[in-house]
């Protein structure tokens, strides 16, 4: 198969993807004995690691988004396998967009990484393994267009303040779990819906996203 980005490759890619993010589930109990370095992500009470992709809709959804609005820089939290990345960056690619992507687990973003060359979208994604916190303290600079959170809910307003001062006019913040999870992201909700500088509106897809626009 030649090197050049194919949309039925592509779609071979995600659909493969779908399919193991089905079936996929460690116990994190048992990853831990042969892993001890394991990060202690945010985990549900049943303690299993899963990819948690998002759904199709969503993907498709956020793709779309990109299209229509040509960021030249997307910044996603949260890589798992890549699925949500590759759909937003076979958007980018068109015009030349850029996705950066933060993973703490190096499984997943090692996994995610075979993903990328897999779907030829190498070139438009660039990864960071560590934690969201510490990358956007340290290594994040520069105008930001286009965010995608979707790492450990709890810490959604951190992260938004931390990436405040790169947010460029106009640009789009998508919060993703907003329906299931949202008792766990209220203070991210409540400052989003209620600041004079965003405009904002659930989505009510899949487990809801939370898109904003900042104003100015
Ligand atoms: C919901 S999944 C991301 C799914 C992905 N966006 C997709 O749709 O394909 C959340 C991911 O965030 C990672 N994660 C959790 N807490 C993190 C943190 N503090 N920093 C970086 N990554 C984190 C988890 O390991 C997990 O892979």
């Amino acid at each position: 198969m030649g090197r050049e980005f194919t949309e039925q490759n592509f779609l071979r890619v995600s659909d493969e993807l779908e399919e193991i993010n089905r079936v996929f589930e460690e116990d994190i109990d048992e990853v831990l004995v042969d892993n001890p370095d394991y990060p202690r992500i945010w985990l549900p009470p049943d303690r299993k690691i899963r990819l948690w992709s998002v759904p199709r809709t969503t993907a498709e959804f956020l793709r779309t988004q990109v299209l229509i609005k040509r960021p030249p820089t997307i910044l996603e939290l949260g890589t798992s396998a890549g699925y949500s990345a590759l759909w937003m960056a076979a958007g980018a690619r068109e015009y030349g967009g850029k996705v950066y992507t933060v993973e703490v687990a190096r499984p997943k973003s090692d996994w995610a990484a075979e993903n990328f060359e897999e779907a030829r979208l190498g070139q438009t994604i660039f990864q960071y393994v560590g934690w969201a916190e510490d990358i956007l303290r340290r290594s994040w600079r520069g105008d930001t267009d286009f965010v995608f959170l979707d790492a450990d809910k709890p810490n959604y307003l951190k992260y938004m303040q931390l990436l405040e001062p790169y947010l460029t006019e106009g640009a789009v913040i998508i919060a993703d779990n907003a329906l299931d999870y949202g008792d766990l992201m209220q203070d991210y909700l409540n400052y989003i819906t209620t600041s004079p500088d965003y405009y904002s509106y659930l989505l009510r897809i899949d487990h809801g996203l939370m898109i904003s626009v900042k104003l100015r």
